[in-house]
């Protein structure tokens, strides 16, 4: 079977993970054909922990795009649009992690796969249960809640935040939002993915409900989720344990584009 090019947009902490996974343990069905940064200093310096050399880094997204078959973006919520759009235009299979700039496009996006017959995977990312709603909501789903708990300092740098709660020296839970997943993923680009995907795979952003709360007495991104259905109530808890370069990522959302891409290139696909 022929190896299917992947390149990679955005080298930190999820990019640089995948990139070593797709390098060193995915020889047999992939390659690693390009890596691009906004940071020319990210490509190249993951370029060179991979080959030794420069060779992996390009200097655009265009370019990107020629050498591959597969595009990951792991960049940025305000970037997923145009890099997806543009991927998905010239015909590439696209995985996006910034499922949260995405959410608004979905419909465009999917014209845009039917036209060039490309692909556009969204992994579950660090939750449970996509697999169940996914099924139930074939029936018909009533509600979902999405609480996710976070420690304090996984919310630096969230402008929403900074604007209106004091984190620092906190002592017991803060609810800092109590909304739909169309603001949440607004005002928390790039803490609340999984509310995206939630909400892409149920009934819509605008129905799903979520409760981010900072709370000092974990160091892990907690997410429950309860859902009624005609079929089931689905209750979920998902403990992740955060990536060691970015507290806001969990460890989990990789392992979970991992195991998205092992789907694409395995005859036999296991789970919704
Ligand atoms: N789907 C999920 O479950 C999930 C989980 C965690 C994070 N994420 C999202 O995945 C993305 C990557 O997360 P991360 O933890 O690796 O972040 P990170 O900040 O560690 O790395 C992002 C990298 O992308 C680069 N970048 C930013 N804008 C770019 C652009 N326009 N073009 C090219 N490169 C660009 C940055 O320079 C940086 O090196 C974020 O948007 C994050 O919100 C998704």
């Amino acid at each position: 079977m022929k190896k299917i090019k992947i390149g990679l947009v955005g080298c930190g902490a999820i990019g640089s993970s995948l990139a070593k996974e797709i390098a060193f343990k995915m020889k047999e069905s992939a390659v690693l054909s390009g890596l691009y940064d906004i940071r020319p200093q990210m490509s190249q310096a993951l370029s060179r922990q991979l080959t030794k050399s420069e060779k992996l880094r390009v200097n655009s997204l265009e370019a990107l795009i020629a050498r591959a078959d597969l595009v990951i973006e792991a960049s940025s919520a305000r970037a997923a649009w145009e890099i997806t759009r543009k991927s998905l235009a010239a015909g590439r299979m696209v995985m996006a992690m910034s499922v949260g700039g995405l959410a608004g496009h979905l419909k465009e996006l999917s014209l845009l796969a039917k036209r060039s017959g490309a692909r556009l995977y969204l992994p579950s990312g660090a939750v449970t249960g996509i697999d169940a709603l996914k099924a139930a909501n074939i029936a018909g789903v009533k509600s979902i809640i999405l609480t996710t708990r976070k420690h304090p300092d996984a919310f630096k740098g969230v402008a929403y935040v900074e604007k209106k709660f004091k984190l620092a020296g906190l002592k017991k839970d803060k609810v800092l939002f109590n909304g739909s997943a169309l603001q949440a993923v607004k005002y928390f680009p790039q803490n609340i993915n999984v509310a995206a995907v939630l909400g892409l795979a149920g009934i819509g952003l605008a129905k799903t409900r979520v409760r981010i709360i900072a709370s000092p007495f974990t160091r892990k991104n907690i997410h429950e989720i309860l859902i009624e259905s005609k079929a089931a109530k689905i209750f979920t808890r998902t403990e992740n344990i955060v990536h060691p370069r970015n507290p806001k990522t969990s460890y989990l959302a990789v392992l979970s584009a991992i195991a998205a891409l092992k789907q694409i290139f395995q005859p036999v696909k296991i789970g919704t």
